[in-house]
């Protein structure tokens, strides 16, 4: 299955009737390249996992063996969301594994942003090469490889290996059902496998995760004020028509504090920054223009709401010169 492209003149999957063909289809052909064999996948809860998940379960069922690695950086209602949808409602084999602590101890005092995420990829690797051994006779590895990732890294643009920087005692077979599907179409086939709009549609979300919007070094209490921030915005956004319009939208949280003052008393506290960009290929953005009295009414929200937080600040940088994310 290593080679599959492609095929030059291939519909566009944009209707329930083509992901239905899409879906059938990659079930033979699942059925033939696993046979009785096990299948491993490490599902973080992003859109092209969980379409293979669900494109694996209709296929072998407990022939596959979820694993999903809470490394603490996870965007509030994440790892719960996988554990409802996976476990509970696809009955899929599920294994959760708690590794906050593990992450955050390794990424204490760790300030500079590109050592935090070498840090959080290879304690990723780690921790699911520590589980793939105690599993015994599982010879096939499941990923969410798309066709943009095979162009990028034939194109030299980015190294797409994610099964790369596995150890080499770890020799698995590849299965790749969404490898010849772009974003939107994955979507498409998403919503036909009947996964939530909340996972279908969600907005990108970068791998090392709330860490690079936690700026500096890392801290529980910190990254707790990020989580919730970021819950209120989402919740905002989506109550007043911005989900699925702004192309990504987040909070961050900056390692220096300021004077407020609440109840009478002078607080020194953090700022949570509000981003909303819009952009095609995430190469260039432009600010999206929220309106003023929601901005006004999330800022209400995120000071009286989230612990530690005294000001609320609207990031207006377009990229370039800024990037979108913070670190
Ligand atoms: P920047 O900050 O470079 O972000 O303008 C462009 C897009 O890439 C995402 N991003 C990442 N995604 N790992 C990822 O998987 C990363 O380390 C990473 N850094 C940035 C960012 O969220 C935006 O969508």
């Amino acid at each position: 299955m290593a080679d599959i492209r492609r095929p030059e003149n291939m519909q566009r999957i944009t209707t329930p009737e083509l992901a239905e063909a899409f879906i059938e289809e990659q079930i033979t052909a699942l059925r033939a390249q696993i046979g009785d064999r096990k299948v491993l996948l490490a599902l973080s809860g992003g859109v092209d996992s969980s379409v293979v998940a669900a494109l694996l379960i209709k296929a072998v069922g407990q022939q596959l063996t979820c694993v999903h690695v809470n490394h603490g950086l996870l965007r509030k209602g994440e790892p719960e969301q996988v554990i409802e949808v996976f476990r509970n409602q696809m009955n899929a084999n599920l294994i959760y594994i708690d590794a906050v602590d593990r992450f955050l101890d390794k990424l204490a005092g760790i300030t500079d942003p590109e050592t935090k995420r070498k840090i959080i990829g290879n304690e990723f690797i780690e921790v699911f090469a520590e589980e793939a051994r105690k599993l015994d006779g599982i010879s096939l590895l499941a990923q969410g490889t798309i066709w943009p990732d095979i162009l990028e890294s034939e194109a030299g643009i980015k190294a797409h290996h994610n099964a790369g920087g596995l150890p080499e005692d770890l020799n698995f077979e590849l299965v790749e059902p969404v490898r010849i599907l772009f974003k939107d179409e994955v979507r498409v086939v998403g919503k036909q496998l009947g996964l939530p709009d909340g996972m279908v549609y969600r907005q990108p979300f970068p791998g090392p995760g709330l860490g690079v919007r936690c700026v500096g070094a890392i801290t529980r209490d910190r990254l707790e004020a990020v989580r919730e921030s970021d819950a209120i915005l989402r919740e905002e956004f989506a109550k007043n028509g911005l989900e699925g319009k702004v192309w990504q939208y987040f909070t961050i949280v900056p390692d220096f504090r300021s004077t407020g003052i609440r109840d009478g008393k002078r607080t020194f506290d953090w700022p949570v920054v509000i981003r909303a960009v819009n952009t095609r290929d995430a190469m260039s953005a432009t600010v999206e223009d929220v309106p003023f009295a929601l901005l006004q009414h999330i800022t209400d929200r995120i000071t009286h709401e989230v612990a530690g937080v005294n000001r609320v600040l609207f990031d207006l940088t377009p990229k370039p010169t800024a990037t979108i994310e913070w670190e």
